[in-house]
């Protein structure tokens, strides 16, 4: 049995309890057979941009199956509206929880009010959302992305304390009004903010996606050739930018410093080969924690309502043994 079947099979035996003493009926998608009870949760992806994302959706899939949780999946194709609608229709089919990775802040309200009208919890995943009302949604969990952008920035200024300056930096940044681009953007300005030595002179956004990535370095390289380090808000975006670098015959790591968040596989292979040289590390595996948040709930019992993944720093000085096995990552 693995770890993490362990807290579930508690909250399944509990549940069993708690439906015993209370005697009712079900409601949702609960069946009318009292043992029988399977927890329904409706969850909206924004879409697959990311070896991240990826991760996110399997490593979600995989927790619900372990837990018995009937997962209703929809994956939104990095597009808002298709997010909304997913939450209508789950809110429809009467499920018990809905979950959902916000692909921007803003613009939830009203599928938010909808959701609570019918009496379904939320839980916001991965991204946090940005509302006057925090009785809208029920909890979060995720990572904390300023936290991040302020690591970045404190690694940078270690690396390059013994530069005299200027230290130029550009930087590629995720999806537009995302709350990972706007944690990451301001968590490495307020780092910089007073060391006058860098400057960071150009900023473009490749929607966390590596093909974009290579556009973003290709427009980086004409307008600004003359930089010290990249700031790639993900790693699929870095890897795209050193695509690029090596086919204008720019040495990744050595000619650019390269700066990346997320620390997936091949984040890692890259970190590992001296193609990167600093990974903040932004963890898609949340799928038991979720899970064992959706019970709680469910069944009454306190649960956190906010909940952030740990953020540690992988770097071109660590010794390569001390890195993060992950799934799919060397088995
Ligand atoms: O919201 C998390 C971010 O979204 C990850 O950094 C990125 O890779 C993903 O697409």
């Amino acid at each position: 049995m693995s770890k993490a079947s362990i807290p579930i099979l508690l909250f399944i035996s509990l549940s069993l309890v708690l439906s015993a003493c209370a005697g009712g009926g079900g409601s949702g998608g609960y069946s009318d057979n009292e043992d029988e009870r399977i927890i329904v949760l409706g969850f909206s992806q924004l879409g697959d941009e990311s070896e991240w994302r990826t991760a996110s959706t399997n490593d979600i899939k995989r927790a619900a199956a372990s837990a018995g949780v009937q997962l209703m999946f929809d994956n939104a194709q990095q597009q808002q509206f298709n997010q909304i609608k997913a939450i209508r229709s789950f809110i429809l089919k009467g499920v018990d929880v809905i979950a959902f990775c916000p692909i921007v802040e803003e613009g939830w309200d009203n599928v938010l009010e909808e959701a609570r009208a019918a009496n379904i919890p939320v839980i916001v995943v991965d991204r946090e959302i940005k509302t006057e009302r925090d009785d809208l949604y029920t909890a979060f969990i995720g990572s904390d992305f300023h936290r991040e952008g302020v690591k970045a920035g404190e690694w940078m200024v270690e690396r390059f304390a013994d530069v005299e300056g200027p230290v130029r930096i550009a930087e590629i940044s995720g999806t537009p009004d995302s709350s990972p681009t706007i944690g990451r953007y301001y968590g490495l300005r307020e780092v910089l903010a007073d060391n006058e030595k860098f400057e960071i002179v150009i900023s473009v956004s490749g929607d966390f996606m590596r093909s974009k990535g290579r556009e973003c370095m290709e427009q980086i390289l004409l307008e600004t050739p003359d930089i010290d380090i990249l700031f790639a808000h993900n790693d699929d975006m870095a890897l795209g930018a050193i695509e690029i670098m090596e086919e204008h015959g720019i040495i990744p790591g050595q000619d650019i410093v390269i700066v990346s968040v997320d620390a997936q596989p091949s984040g890692i292979e890259a970190l590992i080969q001296g193609k990167i040289n600093c990974l903040i590390e932004c963890s898609p595996y949340v799928g038991d924690d979720l899970m064992a948040l959706v019970f709680k709930i469910v069944y009454g019992l306190p649960f956190p309502e906010n909940t952030f993944t740990e953020t540690r720093v992988f770097t071109d000085q660590d010794d390569i043994s001390t890195l993060p096995t992950r799934p799919g990552y060397r088995p």
